[in-house]
């Protein structure tokens, strides 16, 4: 093993507060040394939804000590840190200012580096500090702000294949969870109603399937659910539980036919690679185990690997931020300036057109 570097990473960039210390040695291996996440959930639920400036000042009040108990944690101190890399987007403004300012301020007075990250360029490098995994891989982000079908070549170097043209597949979840009056936030609840219910019973659309474009779109899909719910109402638990069952059969269904194409365009494009072509799943959706195993069968189908970090480091974390620094440091590339600003909108791929507007969770890149 030869040389290591260490980064501290910080992420805010929505409803969670995180620090991290990770290293990489020159093998290319890492080593999560701290990871501290503190989640404003409780915060936010009672608006049923993340409010911006509650999650900003939330961001404020805890940061420092974050910081802090990550560098106790890892049994280290700034000082013998390399660099700090923190979210610049995309995200709620108010709180990617909260952490890139606190970032900036530990490089300016220490002196060492700064590295302004991606958020979702973290969740798509993160397979490779959780497997090793060797570029070119596709890679499927489902969260509550984002879905996204990307090819990641390189480190800094992506395509993005398929977005949503409308609402994120977690939003889609926490939607239709309100409508059926289920807590937020509504995927895992969608999930334990659904595992109870009749998936036959209802049949609701599958927006796009057999498009040959691989985008998405789930607003249609929500209207469905509460046609359904209304034609029915008052509804009753089971009712609830059939209508969850129906909409993550759609789902599955839909992922399977988007997510299939995405495969054999990859295997087109790349006949050849190093070990199994791969799919990786990041965000908070993946934790979903009716579309794991969609996505399972679906990689057993077409020989590819299916890899799905664990559920901690698929949701939003400041390891991935800390990483993406680390692959960007090891590889030579540039800091960043200390005016570096913070962009609400970012996307991974610069030649992909926005197809989206301003959501609820911030900019969609
Ligand atoms: O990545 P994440 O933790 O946070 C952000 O989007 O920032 O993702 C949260 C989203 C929420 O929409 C939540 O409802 C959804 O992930 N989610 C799930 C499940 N667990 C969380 N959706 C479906 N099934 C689940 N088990
Ligand atoms: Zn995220």
């Amino acid at each position: 093993m030869g040389a290591k570097l260490r980064i501290l990473g910080i992420e805010t960039s929505c409803d969670e507060t995180a620090a991290a210390v990770v290293s990489r040695h020159d093998d290319g291996t890492g080593r999560i040394e701290a990871d501290v996440v503190l989640s404003q959930l409780d915060e936010h639920s009672a608006y049923g939804g993340v409010v911006p400036e509650i999650a900003a000042r939330a961001h404020v009040d805890a940061l420092d000590s974050l910081i802090e108990e990550a560098l106790t944690r890892a049994g280290t101190r700034l000082s013998e840190i390399d660099a700090i890399a923190a979210t610049a987007g995309p995200g709620l403004i108010g709180g990617l200012l909260v952490g890139l300012m606190t970032g900036k301020a530990i490089a300016r007075a220490t002196g060492k580096p700064l590295y302004a990250i991606n958020h979702l360029e973290g969740h798509a490098l993160t397979a490779r500090l959780t497997d090793n995994l060797r570029f070119p891989y596709l890679m499927l982000l489902v969260s509550g702000g984002h879905t996204q079908l990307v090819l990641v070549r390189g480190v800094g170097s992506y395509e993005r294949w398929g977005t949503t043209i409308d609402d994120a597949l977690g939003e889609a979840f926490d939607k239709t969870a309100k409508l059926l009056g289920l807590p937020y936030p509504g995927g895992p609840e969608v999930e334990r109603a659904a595992a109870t219910g009749d998936e036959e019973r209802f049949a609701f659309p599958r927006p796009l399937v057999g498009e040959a474009r691989l985008d998405f779109s789930f607003s249609g899909l929500k209207t469905a659910v509460r046609q359904a719910a209304e034609s029915i109402a008052p509804v009753s638990d089971q009712d609830i539980a059939d209508i969850c069952a129906s909409f993550q059969r759609a789902i599955s269904r839909t992922l399977d036919d988007r997510i299939g194409r995405g495969l054999l365009r990859f295997l087109t494009e790349f006949p050849q690679t190093d070990g199994l072509p791969a799919l990786v799943v990041a965000g908070g959706v993946a934790a979903n185990k009716a579309l794991r195993r969609t996505l399972q069968a679906l990689c057993d189908r077409h020989g590819f690997r299916f890899v799905a970090p664990p559920h901690h480091l698929c949701t939003d974390n400041a390891v991935m931020i800390a990483w993406a620094g680390l692959e960007r440091m090891a590889l030579g590339m540039p800091a960043d300036p200390l005016d570096v600003q913070p962009r609400s909108r970012w996307p991974l791929d610069a030649d992909a057109q926005a197809l989206l507007s301003y959501g609820k969770r911030g900019a969609k890149a």
